[in-house]
């Protein structure tokens, strides 16, 4: 039988973070993640879609060395050129914060609801950073500038329960980039939010991503989202990348007939509403035999 072909996101010089090959084994039948390749360029949004169980978040999640325990990750990881796999926890709880930082799908129950705001962002700074106080001030400032909330002291002051959800979601960013990170991995950090504010999320990460030239790895389960703020689009299917490329190329003619699946099930209102369809059987084939890369065309 064929080995499936990998599809990889382009391998670019500026790459500051290159994920090669990369496995995650529960020990189970199938490898929860298995031959995934993708690469994060500063200042671009590479979206990840595909559905519940594809191993979207368990890609960042082995990036970021927070996989559970029981979980062995194989491949390479280099972040900056430097490998993260197989290196010791101590070194790699150095890195996130200051170096890589993730947002999660439920952050608002992140923030403590008996700590005003300013001291939760003083201390994401200070227990991260060797840094004075007016220094970590200033950080905190400016990463609240960053997500737009310009009412910086009133914000500063507040207890998150002052806040709407949209606010706190905002906090919860700057929170994540307060320590000046590079790379950013963001997991389905509008699921929990109705539609308006889900835009105005996604605005202030392509924002981030393009004054703080952060590279962004952003994962929906929602296709739809990630239509117009990525720039590279990687679709995931049963643990690997089925199809990858540039955003525009992908969602104009998906090469893969679950990336067109995908695409169906986006309620569109010039066409109506459309259900999410299941997988058809010949597309479960051509998953089989292997994903759709036309990255290298591009490049
Ligand atoms: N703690 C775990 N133990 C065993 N299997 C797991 C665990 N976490 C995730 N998995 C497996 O990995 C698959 C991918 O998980 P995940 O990356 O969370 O998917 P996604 O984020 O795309 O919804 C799941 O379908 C599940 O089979
Ligand atoms: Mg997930």
């Amino acid at each position: 039988m064929n080995r499936p072909q990998e599809a990889t996101v382009s391998a670019s010089p500026e790459s500051v973070l290159s994920i090669r090959d990369l496995s995650v084994d529960f020990g189970g039948p199938t490898k929860a993640v298995s031959g995934v390749s993708i690469e994060l360029t500063p200042g671009r949004i590479l979206g990840v879609a595909g559905q519940s169980g594809s191993g979207k978040s368990l890609t960042a999640l082995a990036a970021m060395g927070l996989v559970p325990s029981n979980a062995h990750v194989e491949g390479s990881i280099r972040f900056q050129g430097q490998e993260l796999v197989g290196m010791s926890e101590k070194d790699r709880s150095r890195l996130r914060g200051s170096g890589m930082t993730m947002i999660f799908q439920e952050t608002i129950t992140a923030l403590n609801p008996v700590v005003p705001i300013k001291k939760q962002l003083m201390l994401a700074v200070t227990a991260n950073l060797d840094c004075d106080a007016d220094e970590a001030r200033d950080r905190v400032e400016g990463s609240l500038h960053d997500v737009k909330l310009h009412d910086v002291d009133r914000v500063m002051n507040s207890y998150p329960y002052e806040l709407s959800g949209g606010m706190c979601q905002r906090v919860m960013i700057a929170m994540a980039l307060v320590c000046g990170a590079d790379v950013l991995f963001a997991d389905e950090p509008t699921t929990a939010l109705d539609v308006t504010v889900q835009r105005e999320v996604i605005d202030i990460i392509r924002g981030v991503a393009d004054e703080r030239n952060l590279a962004v790895m952003l994962i929906s389960h929602d296709i739809g989202v990630l239509e117009e703020v990525s720039d590279e689009l990687a679709v995931m299917y049963q643990g690997r990348v089925v199809e990858s490329g540039p955003s525009s190329d992908v969602i104009a003619n998906p090469g893969h007939p679950y990336t067109a699946a995908l695409l169906n099930s986006i309620p569109r209102i010039s066409g109506g509403l459309t259900e999410f369809v299941e997988m058809p059987d010949f597309a479960l084939e051509a998953v089989e035999h292997g994903g759709t890369d036309r990255t290298g065309d591009h490049a």
